[in-house]
């Protein structure tokens, strides 16, 4: 994975993708990349096993005559669009949870802005360690490393820039919009599309590394979902009645996440906030807060605070401090 041959792959596969419908000559496409003609035509015959439509005519060459949905190394990065997130990319058909390789690869130096990418996980994890199920082919599983220079009582900011980033890029893939349940289930109708868990790896009060766990529910058709979730969560495909591009949500995703967070890594949490707020389907609102000492705390959702956490005003007036819980609407 992102070694050499890889990334000639990777730049066929864009080359292709930026003439659709067009037909590139094996020549043109060597000339472009400076490989042999026999390298290209194994590249393409990958390509091809992956699930790429291309078209193989003799005189005139390759074409690309579909857009493929399926989720490789090479179509996550043939068309990202960000300086440094992402291109450091590792995917996996399968692993037990990008959010476990994620904290191995932390561990071991992995630079900032890597990703982990699986098709499946055998053993995908929610907040709270509860299970989070995630089949192959369907959605979104992927981890993301960064190592900003901040304090550990700013790491929950970045939680809500993370929901901020994805209600975006799922709006602009997919023309869905979807509302932010503190601090970052992004939802429709009530029902959980893609959950977020945040984790820290630090020391005393220095940041390493903060590892952004995203999954999301893209085309699992509604029969899919276990018998215990199918009144929580649903797929894109349920709410649209038709497939969405992965790669592209994948790569919109990170172009939101890579605008917003200079953004804030330049200018304060500020800009986050009112676009969170923005979007949140909690505020203004009665709710219940359950702790995870096992409290329940109703109250009214006032707002967040600078540093991304809920304030909820019980009827004595008293205005509490909601780090973690899980919130009824
Ligand atoms: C939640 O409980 O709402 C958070 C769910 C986070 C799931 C994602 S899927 C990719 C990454 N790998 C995991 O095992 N968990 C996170």
């Amino acid at each position: 994975m992102g070694d050499g041959l890889s990334k000639t792959k990777n730049r066929i596969l864009k080359m292709l993708v930026d003439h659709q419908n067009e037909y590139l000559s094996g020549q043109k496409i060597c000339d472009c990349l400076g490989c042999s003609r026999t390298a290209v035509w194994k590249h393409i015959k990958d390509l091809q096993k992956e699930g790429f439509k291309i078209d193989s005519v003799q005189k005139k060459g390759y074409r690309m005559t579909a857009p493929s949905h399926h989720l490789s190394e090479a179509n996550i990065l043939s068309s990202l669009k960000t300086k440094k997130l992402g291109h450091n990319l590792k995917f996996h058909e399968t692993l037990p949870s990008t959010q476990k390789e994620a904290h191995h690869l932390a561990e071991d130096g992995a630079a900032d802005g890597t990703l982990v990418v699986a098709d499946e996980q055998s053993t995908g994890r929610g907040r709270l360690g509860r299970e989070w199920h995630s089949p192959m082919g369907t959605g979104i599983w992927m981890s993301l490393i960064i190592r900003p220079d901040i304090a550990l009582h700013q790491t929950p900011q970045l939680t809500l820039l993370t929901s901020v980033a994805v209600v975006k890029a799922i709006h602009d893939i997919t023309g869905v919009e979807c509302g932010i349940k503190w601090p970052n289930d992004i939802l429709y109708n009530g029902k959980k599309i893609v959950g977020i868990l945040t984790e820290l790896q630090a020391e005393a009060s220095h940041v390493k590394a903060i590892i952004i766990g995203i999954g999301m529910n893209v085309n699992a058709d509604a029969a899919d979902f276990p018998d215990e979730l199918k009144k929580r969560a649903a797929s894109i495909k349920s709410l649209t009645g038709r497939e969405h591009d992965r790669p592209a949500i994948i790569q919109a995703i990170l172009k939101h996440f890579e605008l917003l967070y200079n953004t804030y890594l330049e200018e304060g949490f500020e800009i986050i906030k009112l676009l969170w707020e923005s979007y949140a389907l909690s505020l203004g609102k009665e709710i219940y807060a359950r702790t995870v000492k096992g409290d329940t705390i109703k109250g009214l959702a006032k707002g967040i605070d600078d540093e991304g956490v809920l304030l909820l005003e019980t009827r004595d007036g008293t205005v509490h401090h909601i780090y973690s819980a899980d919130i009824e609407i």
